[in-house]
């Protein structure tokens, strides 16, 4: 899951790596580097990387002669092996300096060849395992080969999933990449006279929207007047250059503080695209375009499997309960990473809905890979064209909330949910579970949902007094029920990982079972209690906390004066249609992790030990 970039042209090379870099950190900020081919005198390769965040890589840079060279590669980095520091951050390079390379994922067969290596005669200067890389390569180009043979010969020598990009000045002005399988995307950029090579689009967008991605198991060479590629077997590969349809302005944080603020206000705009790219009021319809075979097929499904990781497992988890809802068709939700390793029973009929708003996450690709082996109709919910996951998926209902960029995942949680609602929607339309009248119904709900998610969204007064009021809590407990439950999960999520204090999501019902041993004054409870959520069992719930002298904030319908007498502090939503409740929810509970991550002075957008997207397991 680190950030990757390469750049060949005629412009000076590091300030658009370092540019790239900053568009990558969400990925990873452990540490940052970048090599340029031709150093301040002309000759070689020069190196320079830093432990920390992009700014002391920049320090680092103004500190040295400025160089005119225009072909170099950089890195951010999450560490796996070897820690942080400068010794271990990217690039690496081989004993004789002849080759240098970043990469992204695990070799998984490292201490083997690092053994193998030093019984050559190589000498390691890191203890990560991407340095085995850079003494292989060197290995066969001193004997002769190409980088890009070399690096094809090399990717055969190593176990698990890789993202490598290399350059050596026996190739002046050459870039290599190679992708093998799932531990993170290749994109090669074509621009004007120069080309670029990345780890994902953000880094790209900026110079180009032209642009090709690498499958599993093939390789690119680039320099700046294009491309070229061949498969792992060497034969040529056929990868064409397309457009993508994405705006680099949205990339900014504009008016705001965080992006994670930025992409909160941007919900009642992502929900309205995601809808009006999904459904027409009239007549009512359901339209999922980017379907492909499964929309044939939709009155086979006899069983849904939604799986995802994180955020996007919430997402899946409400998604269950409204193809239950509206289809009919039992449905289950499992963790991606579980899934792929329990030998799932999958039967005829059965459709596995993925959800991840990058399309990269590896955990989530295995499991796919896992379900197609098996034979399962797929379908994918991502929020990035052309992402891994949309090209292994039967089909796709894309989400339209622009790029994500703070880690922890607001706008893409409520638009996937979207998505799960018009999905569950469509199926039921198609085996005649929904008639006509309640097609309709639902649809003129979601058309609702941004106009009352931007009425959430209007003062944010509430959430500041909440966050001064809780901010020192050191324990949290977030309860639902029914659709409120992956709600009241994903704000316990959405606390812990910016605020890093702890917070469980639990079904209020298995409160009793428990987690109520926890509960005191200093153990705050976030009930998720909206009109329709088992708003009466819900309220059993917080009677009970409350005779146990816990403090409650609950999330309530406009005008339920019963939850906000009970609870100590109260925040409404407006009264809204059942399925449409879980979004309206969950914008409170985004909105006071901010303020309270404020508040105790997190790094939001970045918070530790976490990236953006997560492509190792
Ligand atoms: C949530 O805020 C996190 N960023 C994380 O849980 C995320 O949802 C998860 O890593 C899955 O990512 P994906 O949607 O890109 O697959």
């Amino acid at each position: 899951m680190c950030g990757i970039v390469g750049y060949a042209g005629s412009r000076p090379a590091t300030p658009i790596l370092v540019r790239a870099l900053r568009d990558l950190e969400y990925r990873g900020y452990d540490s940052a580097g970048i090599a340029i081919l031709g150093s301040a005198d002309g000759e070689g390769v020069e190196i320079t990387k830093r432990v920390g965040k992009i700014a002391n890589l920049e320090s680092a840079l103004d500190a040295s002669p400025g160089s005119e060279a225009t072909t170099g590669i950089g890195h951010t980095r999450w560490a796996t092996h070897g820690r942080p520091s400068d010794l271990n951050a990217h690039p690496h390079t081989s004993c004789g300096g002849e080759v240098v390379v970043i990469h992204n994922g695990i070799v998984e067969n490292y201490a083997a060849l690092r053994s193998a290596l030093i019984a050559r005669g190589h000498a390691f200067a890191s203890e990560t395992d991407t340095e085995t890389i850079a003494h292989l390569l060197e290995e066969r180009t001193k004997s002769g080969l190409s980088l890009l043979e070399s690096l094809r010969l090399t990717i055969a020598e190593l176990e698990g999933s890789h993202a490598i990009v290399a350059m050596s000045p026996s190739e002046p002005g050459a870039i290599v990449a190679a992708r093998v399988g799932n531990a993170g995307g290749v994109v090669i950029g074509y621009g004007e006279g120069e080309m670029l090579v990345a780890s994902d689009l953000a880094a790209i967008l900026p110079h180009t929207q032209q642009v090709a991605f690498l499958a599993g198991l093939q390789l690119a060479r680039v320099d700046r007047s294009g491309a070229s590629f061949i498969n792992g077997d060497g034969s040529a590969a056929a990868v064409e250059p397309r457009r993508v349809p994405i705006d680099p302005v949205s990339a900014l944080k504009g008016q705001y503080e965080h992006f994670m603020l930025k992409e909160i206000m941007e919900q009642p705009e992502a929900l309205s695209d995601t809808i009006r790219s999904l459904v027409t009021l009239e007549p009512a319809g359901v339209h999922l375009d980017d379907l492909g075979p499964i929309s044939e097929r939709l009155s086979e499904v006899r069983r849904v499997i939604l799986i995802g990781m994180g955020t996007s497992l919430h997402a899946a988890m409400v998604g269950r309960a409204f193809i239950e809802r509206l289809a009919g068709v039992p449905a289950e939700t499992d963790n991606a990473s579980e899934f792929r390793y329990r030998d799932p029973v999958i039967g005829a009929g059965t459709l596995v809905v993925s959800v991840s708003q990058s399309g990269e996450t590896v955990d989530v690709l295995e499991a796919m890979a896992v379900a197609k082996a098996k034979g399962a109709m797929q379908v994918t919910i991502c929020n990035t064209e052309g992402a891994q996951t949309t090209r292994v998926a039967d089909g796709t209902v894309y989400t339209r909330a622009g790029l994500e960029r703070g880690v922890a995942s607001t706008k893409c949680f409520t638009t996937a949910m979207v998505a799960l609602y018009a999905l569950a929607l469509r199926l039921g339309e198609a085996n005649g579970h929904l008639g006509p009248g309640q097609l309709g119904d639902h649809i003129q709900d979601l058309a609702r949902l941004p106009d009352a998610a931007a009425r959430v969204l209007q003062d944010h007064a509430p959430y500041k007094t909440l966050a001064n009021h809780f901010y020192d809590a050191r324990h949290f407990l977030f309860l639902g029920r029914g659709l409120a439950f992956p709600v009241a999960m994903e704000g316990a999520l959405k606390l812990k990982e910016i605020s890093y204090i702890h917070a469980e999501g639990y079904a209020a019902g298995e409160m009793k079972h428990g987690p109520i041993a926890l509960i005191d004054r200093g153990f705050p409870t976030v009930a998720v209690a909206p009109a329709h959520a088992l708003r009466s069992k819900l309220i059993s719930n917080v009677e009970q906390i409350q005779a146990r002298g816990g403090e409650v904030l609950a999330i309530a319908s406009e005008g339920d004066q019963e939850v906000a007498a009970l609870a100590n502090h109260a925040v409404f939503i407006p009264a809204v249609s059942e399925f449409v409740e879980p979004f309206v929810a969950t914008l409170p509970l985004q909105c006071l992790s901010y303020y309270i991550a404020l508040r105790r002075g997190c790094d939001v957008d970045q918070p530790r030990n976490l990236a953006k997207t997560v492509t190792v397991e």
